[in-house]
Protein backbone atom coordinates (compact mmCIF):
# COMPACT_ATOMS: atom_id res chain seq x y z
CA UNK A 1 0.00 0.00 0.00
CA UNK A 2 1.12 3.53 -0.49
CA UNK A 3 0.10 6.43 1.31
CA UNK A 4 0.85 10.11 1.11
CA UNK A 5 3.23 12.03 -0.70
CA UNK A 6 6.83 13.27 -0.26
CA UNK A 7 4.86 16.90 -0.68
CA UNK A 8 2.51 16.17 1.87
CA UNK A 9 4.69 14.72 4.34
CA UNK A 10 6.61 17.48 4.46
CA UNK A 11 3.98 19.97 4.81
CA UNK A 12 2.35 17.54 7.64
CA UNK A 13 5.80 17.82 9.62
CA UNK A 14 5.95 20.95 8.64
CA UNK A 15 9.81 20.91 6.57
CA UNK A 16 10.90 21.79 3.24
CA UNK A 17 9.48 19.13 0.67
CA UNK A 18 14.04 19.20 -0.23
CA UNK A 19 14.87 17.84 3.03
CA UNK A 20 12.22 15.08 3.05
CA UNK A 21 13.83 14.44 -0.27
CA UNK A 22 17.17 14.27 0.24
CA UNK A 23 16.58 12.14 3.56
CA UNK A 24 14.88 9.62 1.30
CA UNK A 25 18.27 9.77 -0.47
CA UNK A 26 20.04 9.45 2.48
CA UNK A 27 17.86 6.03 3.31
CA UNK A 28 18.48 4.94 -0.20
CA UNK A 29 14.79 5.65 -1.69
CA UNK A 30 15.10 7.79 -4.64
CA UNK A 31 11.79 9.90 -4.60
CA UNK A 32 10.45 12.97 -6.13
CA UNK A 33 7.93 15.26 -4.54
CA UNK A 34 5.13 13.71 -5.92
CA UNK A 35 5.62 10.38 -5.54
CA UNK A 36 3.76 8.46 -2.82
CA UNK A 37 5.60 6.93 -0.39
CA UNK A 38 5.34 3.05 1.04
CA UNK A 39 4.85 2.55 4.87
CA UNK A 40 7.73 1.72 5.70
CA UNK A 41 9.56 4.47 4.02
CA UNK A 42 6.98 6.59 5.82
CA UNK A 43 7.84 5.33 9.20
CA UNK A 44 11.63 5.72 8.51
CA UNK A 45 11.38 9.69 7.12
CA UNK A 46 9.45 10.55 9.88
CA UNK A 47 11.33 8.90 12.23
CA UNK A 48 14.16 11.11 11.34
CA UNK A 49 12.38 14.21 11.66
CA UNK A 50 10.98 13.11 15.35
CA UNK A 51 7.82 11.89 13.96
CA UNK A 52 6.12 8.24 14.85
CA UNK A 53 3.64 7.69 11.99
CA UNK A 54 -0.11 6.13 13.16
CA UNK A 55 -1.05 4.16 10.24
CA UNK A 56 -4.91 2.79 10.26
CA UNK A 57 -4.30 -0.73 8.49
CA UNK A 58 -6.52 -3.19 10.51
CA UNK A 59 -3.13 -4.39 13.03
CA UNK A 60 -2.32 -0.69 13.56
CA UNK A 61 -5.90 0.73 13.62
CA UNK A 62 -6.42 0.62 17.44
CA UNK A 63 -3.53 1.91 18.29
CA UNK A 64 -4.66 5.72 16.90
CA UNK A 65 -8.17 4.92 18.78
CA UNK A 66 -6.68 6.49 21.79
CA UNK A 67 -5.91 10.07 20.66
CA UNK A 68 -8.94 11.61 21.79
CA UNK A 69 -8.35 14.66 23.60
CA UNK A 70 -8.69 15.52 26.95
CA UNK A 71 -11.59 17.15 28.37
CA UNK A 72 -10.93 20.28 30.82
CA UNK A 73 -12.95 18.82 33.47
CA UNK A 74 -11.10 15.87 33.28
CA UNK A 75 -7.38 17.79 33.66
CA UNK A 76 -6.17 17.82 36.63
CA UNK A 77 -2.80 19.33 38.41
CA UNK A 78 0.24 18.02 38.10
CA UNK A 79 3.88 18.44 39.59
CA UNK A 80 6.25 20.24 37.28
CA UNK A 81 9.22 18.39 35.46
CA UNK A 82 12.02 20.03 35.97
CA UNK A 83 15.82 19.68 34.29
CA UNK A 84 19.22 21.48 35.69
CA UNK A 85 21.33 22.17 33.32
CA UNK A 86 24.97 24.18 33.14
CA UNK A 87 27.99 23.98 32.70
CA UNK A 88 31.24 22.04 34.10
CA UNK A 89 31.83 21.84 37.54
CA UNK A 90 29.12 24.70 38.17
CA UNK A 91 27.18 22.71 40.89
CA UNK A 92 24.20 20.59 39.19
CA UNK A 93 24.81 17.16 40.88
CA UNK A 94 25.37 18.67 44.48
CA UNK A 95 22.55 21.10 43.54
CA UNK A 96 20.32 17.68 42.87
CA UNK A 97 21.80 15.89 45.64
CA UNK A 98 21.11 18.54 48.14
CA UNK A 99 17.54 18.55 47.14
CA UNK A 100 17.00 15.09 47.76
CA UNK A 101 18.83 14.37 50.75
CA UNK A 102 17.10 16.89 51.93
CA UNK A 103 13.63 15.58 51.20
CA UNK A 104 14.37 12.36 51.88
CA UNK A 105 11.75 11.30 54.58
CA UNK A 106 14.62 10.60 57.60
CA UNK A 107 14.92 6.49 58.02
CA UNK A 108 14.58 6.11 54.13
CA UNK A 109 17.91 7.35 53.47
CA UNK A 110 19.41 4.61 53.45
CA UNK A 111 17.62 3.08 50.72
CA UNK A 112 18.81 6.02 47.95
CA UNK A 113 20.11 3.98 44.88
CA UNK A 114 23.22 5.69 43.48
CA UNK A 115 21.93 6.43 40.09
CA UNK A 116 18.24 7.40 38.89
CA UNK A 117 17.13 9.15 35.61
CA UNK A 118 14.56 11.05 37.52
CA UNK A 119 12.79 11.13 41.37
CA UNK A 120 9.79 13.28 42.51
CA UNK A 121 10.54 15.22 45.74
CA UNK A 122 7.79 16.47 48.60
CA UNK A 123 8.63 19.96 49.83
CA UNK A 124 7.33 20.50 53.12
CA UNK A 125 4.41 22.67 52.03
CA UNK A 126 3.57 18.94 50.50
CA UNK A 127 4.16 20.31 46.78
CA UNK A 128 5.85 18.22 44.47
CA UNK A 129 8.41 18.43 42.01
CA UNK A 130 10.02 15.97 39.50
CA UNK A 131 13.17 15.94 39.00
CA UNK A 132 14.79 14.66 35.93
CA UNK A 133 18.65 13.70 36.64
CA UNK A 134 20.18 13.82 33.08
CA UNK A 135 24.19 13.55 32.74
CA UNK A 136 24.05 17.58 31.25
CA UNK A 137 22.03 18.53 28.10
CA UNK A 138 22.96 15.46 25.56
CA UNK A 139 20.30 13.89 27.05
CA UNK A 140 17.89 16.92 26.73
CA UNK A 141 18.85 17.58 23.04
CA UNK A 142 18.47 13.92 22.48
CA UNK A 143 15.09 13.29 24.06
CA UNK A 144 13.97 16.56 22.13
CA UNK A 145 15.55 15.02 18.85
CA UNK A 146 12.96 12.23 19.16
CA UNK A 147 10.03 14.12 19.54
CA UNK A 148 10.38 13.91 23.27
CA UNK A 149 9.86 17.18 25.05
CA UNK A 150 9.01 16.69 29.13
CA UNK A 151 10.66 19.08 30.59
CA UNK A 152 8.43 21.88 31.99
CA UNK A 153 10.93 24.64 33.50
CA UNK A 154 14.79 24.50 33.27
CA UNK A 155 17.26 25.69 36.15
CA UNK A 156 20.16 26.95 34.39
CA UNK A 157 22.70 26.45 37.21
CA UNK A 158 26.12 29.05 36.84
CA UNK A 159 28.81 29.11 39.58
CA UNK A 160 29.32 32.62 40.44
CA UNK A 161 32.59 32.43 40.77
CA UNK A 162 33.31 31.84 37.38
CA UNK A 163 31.83 33.05 34.17
CA UNK A 164 28.84 32.25 31.92
CA UNK A 165 30.75 29.81 29.97
CA UNK A 166 29.85 27.93 26.65
CA UNK A 167 28.35 25.08 27.77
CA UNK A 168 25.74 27.83 29.88
CA UNK A 169 25.29 29.75 26.31
CA UNK A 170 24.61 26.30 25.06
CA UNK A 171 21.63 25.17 27.64
CA UNK A 172 20.47 28.96 27.57
CA UNK A 173 19.78 28.32 23.79
CA UNK A 174 18.58 24.84 24.02
CA UNK A 175 15.71 25.39 26.35
CA UNK A 176 14.70 29.21 24.40
CA UNK A 177 15.01 27.23 21.28
CA UNK A 178 12.40 24.35 23.19
CA UNK A 179 10.08 27.35 24.93
CA UNK A 180 11.05 25.87 28.49
CA UNK A 181 11.26 29.02 30.96
CA UNK A 182 14.38 29.33 32.77
CA UNK A 183 15.40 29.86 36.59
CA UNK A 184 18.86 31.09 37.00
CA UNK A 185 20.94 29.23 39.96
CA UNK A 186 23.69 31.40 40.74
CA UNK A 187 25.44 28.76 42.41
CA UNK A 188 28.82 28.60 44.74
CA UNK A 189 27.77 32.06 46.58
CA UNK A 190 29.35 31.10 49.83
CA UNK A 191 32.68 31.21 47.80
CA UNK A 192 34.85 34.42 48.94
CA UNK A 193 35.40 35.43 44.94
CA UNK A 194 32.14 34.79 44.16
CA UNK A 195 30.60 38.03 42.24
CA UNK A 196 26.64 37.18 41.22
CA UNK A 197 26.96 40.67 39.98
CA UNK A 198 29.31 39.78 37.09
CA UNK A 199 27.08 36.99 35.82
CA UNK A 200 24.53 39.36 35.96
CA UNK A 201 25.96 41.25 33.79
CA UNK A 202 26.92 38.68 31.10
CA UNK A 203 23.71 37.68 31.15
CA UNK A 204 22.33 41.03 30.15
CA UNK A 205 25.17 41.23 27.47
CA UNK A 206 23.30 38.25 26.12
CA UNK A 207 19.74 40.00 26.33
CA UNK A 208 19.21 37.49 29.38
CA UNK A 209 17.50 40.12 32.23
CA UNK A 210 17.04 38.28 35.68
CA UNK A 211 14.25 40.14 37.99
CA UNK A 212 16.87 42.02 40.38
CA UNK A 213 17.60 43.93 37.23
CA UNK A 214 14.01 44.99 35.90
CA UNK A 215 13.90 41.35 33.62
CA UNK A 216 11.80 38.96 34.00
CA UNK A 217 13.75 35.93 34.11
CA UNK A 218 13.64 34.44 37.67
CA UNK A 219 17.24 34.09 39.66
CA UNK A 220 18.22 32.58 42.55
CA UNK A 221 21.45 33.34 44.63
CA UNK A 222 22.38 29.71 46.15
CA UNK A 223 25.34 27.40 47.94
CA UNK A 224 24.39 24.58 46.41
CA UNK A 225 27.23 22.77 48.93
CA UNK A 226 26.04 24.04 51.98
CA UNK A 227 22.13 24.20 50.53
CA UNK A 228 22.00 28.11 51.41
CA UNK A 229 18.35 29.35 49.63
CA UNK A 230 17.80 26.26 48.19
CA UNK A 231 14.13 26.63 49.66
CA UNK A 232 13.78 30.06 47.76
CA UNK A 233 14.92 28.57 44.61
CA UNK A 234 12.63 25.86 44.85
CA UNK A 235 9.83 28.21 45.54
CA UNK A 236 10.62 30.05 42.61
CA UNK A 237 10.68 26.86 40.23
CA UNK A 238 6.50 26.59 42.12
CA UNK A 239 5.60 30.01 41.07
CA UNK A 240 6.80 29.54 37.68
CA UNK A 241 5.12 26.02 37.59
CA UNK A 242 2.30 27.95 38.99
CA UNK A 243 2.14 30.12 35.55
CA UNK A 244 2.07 27.21 33.78
CA UNK A 245 -1.15 25.70 35.09
CA UNK A 246 0.59 22.08 34.42
CA UNK A 247 -2.40 19.94 34.35
CA UNK A 248 -3.31 16.13 32.83
CA UNK A 249 -5.74 13.95 33.29
CA UNK A 250 -4.81 10.79 35.83
CA UNK A 251 -8.00 8.70 34.62
CA UNK A 252 -6.95 6.90 31.55
CA UNK A 253 -4.17 4.00 30.40
CA UNK A 254 -0.99 5.78 31.16
CA UNK A 255 1.49 7.36 28.42
CA UNK A 256 4.67 8.85 28.58
CA UNK A 257 8.38 8.87 27.84
CA UNK A 258 11.25 6.80 28.43
CA UNK A 259 14.13 8.39 30.23
CA UNK A 260 16.44 5.21 30.89
CA UNK A 261 16.52 1.31 30.71
CA UNK A 262 19.28 -0.73 31.11
CA UNK A 263 19.44 -4.68 31.72
CA UNK A 264 19.93 -6.14 35.23
CA UNK A 265 21.69 -9.47 36.13
CA UNK A 266 19.03 -10.50 38.41
CA UNK A 267 16.27 -8.41 37.60
CA UNK A 268 15.98 -8.60 33.61
CA UNK A 269 15.50 -5.11 31.67
CA UNK A 270 15.16 -1.88 34.32
CA UNK A 271 12.84 1.41 32.20
CA UNK A 272 12.73 4.17 34.57
CA UNK A 273 9.64 6.11 32.40
CA UNK A 274 8.47 9.05 33.28
CA UNK A 275 4.45 9.23 33.33
CA UNK A 276 2.45 12.63 31.20
CA UNK A 277 -0.97 11.92 31.60
CA UNK A 278 -3.01 8.58 32.51
CA UNK A 279 -2.15 6.15 35.69
CA UNK A 280 0.06 3.22 35.35
CA UNK A 281 -0.46 0.05 37.13
CA UNK A 282 1.22 -2.98 37.87
CA UNK A 283 0.02 -5.60 35.41
CA UNK A 284 -0.68 -2.94 32.42
CA UNK A 285 0.34 -4.48 29.10
CA UNK A 286 3.16 -1.34 27.86
CA UNK A 287 4.19 -0.67 23.87
CA UNK A 288 7.57 1.22 25.05
CA UNK A 289 9.35 2.29 21.28
CA UNK A 290 10.22 -1.18 19.89
CA UNK A 291 9.88 -3.43 23.33
CA UNK A 292 6.46 -4.38 25.15
CA UNK A 293 5.85 -6.29 28.27
CA UNK A 294 3.33 -6.75 31.28
CA UNK A 295 4.52 -4.46 33.58
CA UNK A 296 5.70 -7.32 37.02
CA UNK A 297 6.37 -4.38 39.28
CA UNK A 298 7.09 -0.51 39.28
CA UNK A 299 9.77 0.95 42.25
CA UNK A 300 9.91 4.21 42.87
CA UNK A 301 13.30 6.29 43.05
CA UNK A 302 13.86 4.70 46.05
CA UNK A 303 13.28 1.15 45.22
CA UNK A 304 9.88 0.58 46.75
CA UNK A 305 7.42 -1.19 44.99
CA UNK A 306 4.52 1.06 43.79
CA UNK A 307 0.81 -0.03 42.72
CA UNK A 308 -0.03 2.95 41.09
CA UNK A 309 1.55 6.20 39.22
CA UNK A 310 -0.47 9.06 37.73
CA UNK A 311 1.29 12.32 35.38
CA UNK A 312 4.57 14.06 36.35
CA UNK A 313 5.71 10.61 38.31
CA UNK A 314 8.68 8.94 37.11
CA UNK A 315 8.93 5.17 37.78
CA UNK A 316 11.30 1.90 37.30
CA UNK A 317 9.18 -0.54 35.89
CA UNK A 318 10.20 -3.99 35.39
CA UNK A 319 8.88 -6.90 32.80
CA UNK A 320 10.08 -5.41 29.22
CA UNK A 321 11.06 -7.72 26.50
CA UNK A 322 14.13 -5.27 26.10
CA UNK A 323 15.88 -1.94 26.67
CA UNK A 324 13.71 0.81 24.71
CA UNK A 325 15.55 3.92 23.85
CA UNK A 326 16.00 7.55 25.89
CA UNK A 327 13.26 9.49 24.79
CA UNK A 328 10.61 6.61 23.36
CA UNK A 329 6.94 7.23 23.95
CA UNK A 330 4.84 4.50 25.93
CA UNK A 331 1.84 3.74 26.80
CA UNK A 332 -0.83 0.94 27.74
CA UNK A 333 -2.58 -1.12 25.82
CA UNK A 334 -5.86 -2.76 26.47
CA UNK A 335 -4.92 -5.51 24.45
CA UNK A 336 -1.22 -7.14 24.51
CA UNK A 337 -1.57 -8.52 20.70
CA UNK A 338 -1.90 -5.18 19.59
CA UNK A 339 0.91 -4.08 21.53
CA UNK A 340 3.51 -7.28 20.32
CA UNK A 341 2.30 -6.62 16.24
CA UNK A 342 3.55 -3.03 16.58
CA UNK A 343 6.43 -2.97 18.64
CA UNK A 344 7.18 -6.21 16.39
CA UNK A 345 6.41 -3.49 13.11
CA UNK A 346 9.12 -1.31 14.72
CA UNK A 347 11.55 -4.06 15.38
CA UNK A 348 11.20 -4.98 11.41
CA UNK A 349 11.23 -1.33 10.98
CA UNK A 350 14.59 -1.21 12.33
CA UNK A 351 16.38 -3.80 10.84
CA UNK A 352 15.67 -2.89 7.17
CA UNK A 353 16.90 0.67 8.35
CA UNK A 354 19.95 -0.82 9.43
CA UNK A 355 20.14 -3.15 6.41
CA UNK A 356 19.70 0.21 4.27
CA UNK A 357 22.44 2.16 5.93
CA UNK A 358 24.49 -1.19 5.57
CA UNK A 359 24.40 -1.31 1.65
CA UNK A 360 25.18 2.43 1.78
CA UNK A 361 27.99 1.69 3.39
CA UNK A 362 29.42 -0.83 1.19
CA UNK A 363 28.57 0.70 -1.96
CA UNK A 364 30.52 3.78 -0.80
CA UNK A 365 33.35 1.77 -0.03
CA UNK A 366 33.63 -0.07 -3.04
CA UNK A 367 33.00 3.82 -4.98
CA UNK A 368 36.13 4.61 -3.03
CA UNK A 369 38.19 2.08 -4.16
CA UNK A 370 37.82 2.26 -7.67
P1 LIG B 1 29.64 17.94 36.09
O1 LIG B 1 28.64 16.86 36.41
O2 LIG B 1 31.03 17.45 36.02
O3 LIG B 1 29.26 18.78 34.92
O4 LIG B 1 29.66 18.96 37.34
P2 LIG B 1 28.45 19.50 38.20
O5 LIG B 1 27.88 20.70 37.55
O6 LIG B 1 27.53 18.41 38.53
O7 LIG B 1 29.19 20.02 39.49
P3 LIG B 1 29.30 19.32 40.90
O8 LIG B 1 28.02 19.39 41.62
O9 LIG B 1 29.92 18.00 40.73
O10 LIG B 1 30.29 20.33 41.61
C1 LIG B 1 31.60 20.55 41.15
C2 LIG B 1 32.47 20.99 42.32
O11 LIG B 1 32.00 22.22 42.82
C3 LIG B 1 32.44 20.00 43.48
O12 LIG B 1 33.73 19.95 44.02
C4 LIG B 1 31.46 20.63 44.44
O13 LIG B 1 31.73 20.32 45.78
C5 LIG B 1 31.71 22.12 44.19
N1 LIG B 1 30.52 22.90 44.51
C6 LIG B 1 29.27 22.72 44.00
N2 LIG B 1 28.44 23.63 44.52
C7 LIG B 1 29.15 24.38 45.36
C8 LIG B 1 28.84 25.50 46.22
O14 LIG B 1 27.71 25.97 46.29
N3 LIG B 1 29.87 26.03 46.93
C9 LIG B 1 31.13 25.53 46.86
N4 LIG B 1 32.05 26.13 47.61
N5 LIG B 1 31.45 24.50 46.09
C10 LIG B 1 30.49 23.93 45.36
MG1 LIG C 1 27.41 16.40 37.75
Amino acid sequence: TEYITVGELASLMDVNPTEVISTCFSLGVMVTMNQRLEADTLQLVADEFGYDIEFSDADLEEAAEEETPDKEEDLSPRAPIVTVMGHVDHGKTSLLDYVRKANVIAGESGGITQHIGAYNVQLENGQKITFLDTPGHEAFTAMRARGAQVTDIAIIVIAADDDVMPQTKEAIAHAQAAGVPMIIALNKVDKPNANPDNIRQQLSSMNILVEEWGGNVQSQEISAKFGTNVDLLLEKVLLQAELLELKANPDKKAQGVVIEASLDKGRGYVSTVLIQSGTLEVGDYVLAGKNHGKVKAMLDERGKPMELAGPSIPVTILGLDGAPTAGDKFRVFEDEREAKSIANKREQLQREQSIRTKKHLTLDEIGRRI
